[in-house]
């Protein structure tokens, strides 16, 4: 399907019930985001939902490359970080707006045991001069084309995006096949649905490493951004940014956000962990641990009024406020993105949990099925 819109295909389907009332309003349109250097061509995919609030994303990495959402005054503004073409994409990203696995985050030294067995996975990051596998490795989930197939059911559009990984991919056991669902709902908000299968024990943490700027991408820092969270504990690091495997309480910290603080009040705290990070880069642990949908963050842009809510089914959040951007990435409205100009707010398992017998199992075995939602909802006051 090229440069066609679902909405006019889609009139036959039985997916539309004949009494939606907005059906012409909502749409998915399909046009070519350019070619991979092995002739492979990567999809583009335009979600506008009932309100004209608009979504675009890439079947390469399963990238949001825009996301357009209403200020205050009704004004669309594109709030994630990212470029223009593919090419820029494929040539240096720090995971702008992608879908980041087998494993989100990181794995100490970059090797875990399962069932007795060791496993060695690339180390591709060293905070602090620690070796250790972040976020999936040299070719993680972030670098691959995924299979993409338009939706649109009850006038929500959507799109289904599928990648197979191999048994030994980046070092990790098992053929693991991934299914995410994008949903971009008439109440504003974007929703993720995470499938995966093996058919050997695996360690699996998806996640969406869209940065945020709700003033607008390449309008400055994120730093007046009013935070949050729904978490009275984070997981400590070390200077390799790898959790120590205790728990702090956040309170009396920089890290207690379960009041709102914007996020520059705190964030040169003289505080070792704040050091670690060059700033906000660990993460919280929820207080909702019963795996069902939870309200886990907010974020409040006072000057557009924009509002993100972010809710979960996930244990934890990395909450990242873009220390390591330093304006060598040049954005799609031709600004250098410098340092703290987005924000990411990963939903997550935690970090190291397969070398980490306290936390949460992150482990999927064979005939089990991991599956997560996360959602990031938008409003404006
Ligand atoms: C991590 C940062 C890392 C960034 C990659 C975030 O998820 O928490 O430490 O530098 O991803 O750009």
């Amino acid at each position: 399907m090229k440069n066609t819109t679902l909405r006019s295909l889609i009139a036959v389907s039985s997916l539309v019930p004949a009494t939606t009332v907005a059906a012409d309003t909502a749409s998915v349109t399909q046009t070519s985001f350019g070619r991979l250097r092995d002739g492979r061509e990567a999809s583009l995919y335009s979600l506008v939902n009932a309100n004209g609030m608009k979504a675009d994303v890439t079947n390469y990495g399963a990238i949001i490359v825009r996301l357009f959402t209403p200020d205050r005054a009704g004004r669309m503004d594109d709030v994630v970080l990212g470029y223009n073409t593919l090419e820029e994409y494929v040539a240096a990203t720090p995971y702008f707006g992608a879908i980041v696995g087998r494993y989100g985050n990181r794995i100490a030294k970059g090797k875990f045991t399962v069932d007795g067995q060791t496993y060695s996975l690339a180390t591709n990051n060293d905070p602090g001069g620690l070796l250790c596998h972040l976020h999936g490795g040299r070719v993680g989930f972030d670098k691959v084309l995924w299979s993409a197939e338009p939706l649109l059911v009850d006038n929500t559009p959507g799109l289904k995006l599928r990648y197979s990984s191999k048994d030994g991919e980046e070092g990790y056991p098992g053929n693991l096949d991934i299914t995410v669902h994008y949903w971009l709902g008439n109440d504003n908000a974007f929703k993720i649905e995470y499938l995966a299968t093996t058919d050997k024990a695996t360690p699996v943490n998806l996640t969406q490493h869209s940065y945020f700027n709700l003033k607008g991408e390449g309008r400055g820092d994120i730093l007046g951004h009013v935070l949050t969270l729904k978490a009275s504990r984070t997981t400590p690091v070390d200077a390799g940014l790898i959790p120590t495997g205790k728990f702090a309480p956040v309170a009396g910290t920089p890290f207690d956000f379960t009041t709102p603080h914007s996020i520059g009040e705190r964030v040169n705290a003289k505080d070792d962990q704040m050091k670690f990070g060059g700033g906000y880069d660990h993460n919280w642990v929820l207080d909702n641990q019963t795996g069902q949908l939870a309200l886990a963050a907010s974020v409040f842009e006072p000057s557009s009024g924009r509002t993100m809510e972010v809710w979960t089914q996930e244990p934890g959040i990395q909450f990242y406020c873009g220390n390591f951007l330093d304006g060598s990435n040049v954005g799609k409205s031709g600004r250098p993105y410098h340092h703290r100009t987005g924000l990411c707010l990963e939903t997550q398992h935690y970090p190291d949990s397969p070398n980490q017998p306290n936390f949460p199992s992150t482990v999927l075995r064979p005939g089990a099925k991991y599956q997560t939602s996360t959602i990031y909802k938008f409003s404006a006051k």
